[in-house]
């Protein structure tokens, strides 16, 4: 995967470069965005866009950058990478300042930086074929501003970490009161009698874009309950099923928490159903 987007130009990756005193590299003073394609077509790139806007307006930066050239860049990339199945990575730092202080510099433009990488296959709603996930628990250590897509994810890469360690391949986190947030890289959800519940967006958690558009496809569908409410420790401990979602991975079976099965430990008949109508309606948004 070799050409990428540098501040209005593309060049094999072999030649961009940055300032070591860009911000985004001194602090991880940036944003970013990851959008799925599957043969050339996006999933969920006009929510994905809004999150970034709402992200760049959070931290003050202003780009002259607006959704119909961002989605020029990601097609050139598409054109210019080999690939059916690539994900779009869209960065966008406050910029290199010749000085190393925390305070917003007045008069740097923004790096922006966008790059094509392979993704698997889209995920398939078939239990046998289906990628599996074990996770690890831990607190959520992270700051109070987690609903900001922020490039600054030590405290995401140290918790996913955690998991990684023992040998899982996500961490769920939860709070002081031992309610859910969210996992290191996903949201979450806890499935009990046939109902899904996921916790309440604020500032513990991403807004993720796959949740945002499985809540919407879910509710007008109307055949599986789904509830936004706060989700305890102890229900992710007893739930028939857990989910965790995110762009790359839809929606994604969890089978065991902390090595213990969930429910029987065999992906549920629950996320059948989700991820078949999530397959079906995914590049409608
Ligand atoms: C912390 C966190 N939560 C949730 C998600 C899922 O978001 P999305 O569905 O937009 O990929 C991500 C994705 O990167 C994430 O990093």
């Amino acid at each position: 995967m070799s050409t990428v987007y540098l501040n209005g130009q593309y060049m094999p990756m072999s030649e961009a470069r940055i300032s070591p005193m860009d911000r985004g590299f001194l602090f991880g003073d940036g944003i970013y965005e990851v959008v799925p394609s599957y043969d050339g077509r996006l999933v969920g790139f006009v929510p994905h866009m809004e999150r970034m806007q709402d992200g760049l307006d959070a931290i003050e930066i202003k780009l002259a950058i607006d959704q119909d050239q961002w989605r020029g860049i990601g097609m050139a990339l598409l054109e210019r990478n080999d690939g059916d199945n690539l994900g779009l990575y869209f960065h966008v730092s406050r910029g290199a300042d010749s000085k190393r202080h925390h305070a917003y510099p007045d008069g740097i433009e923004p790096t922006v930086y966008a790059f094509a990488f392979e993704i698997p296959p889209a995920p398939i709603a078939d239990k046998e074929a289906v990628s599996t996930y074990r996770v690890s628990t831990t607190e959520d250590l992270r700051w109070k501003r987690c609903n900001i897509k922020s490039t600054a994810l030590l405290g995401n890469v140290m918790h996913y970490q955690h998991g990684h360690a023992r040998g899982n391949n996500e961490t769920i986190l939860y709070n002081a009161e031992h309610q859910l947030t969210e996992a290191a890289a996903c949201n979450v959800y806890v499935i009990k009698d046939g109902s899904v519940a996921t916790p309440p967006m604020d500032w513990q958690k991403l807004p993720g874009i796959t949740r945002l558009m499985l809540l919407d496809i879910l509710r007008k569908n109307g055949s599986i309950p789904v509830q936004e409410r706060i989700v305890t420790l102890e229900e992710l401990r007893s739930a028939d099923e857990v989910w965790i979602s995110s762009s790359s991975k839809e929606i994604a079976p969890v089978i065991a928490v902390d090595d213990q099965p969930v429910g029987d430990g065999q992906v549920g008949d629950v996320w059948l159903a989700a991820q078949t109508l999530y397959s079906a309606q995914k590049f409608n948004y």
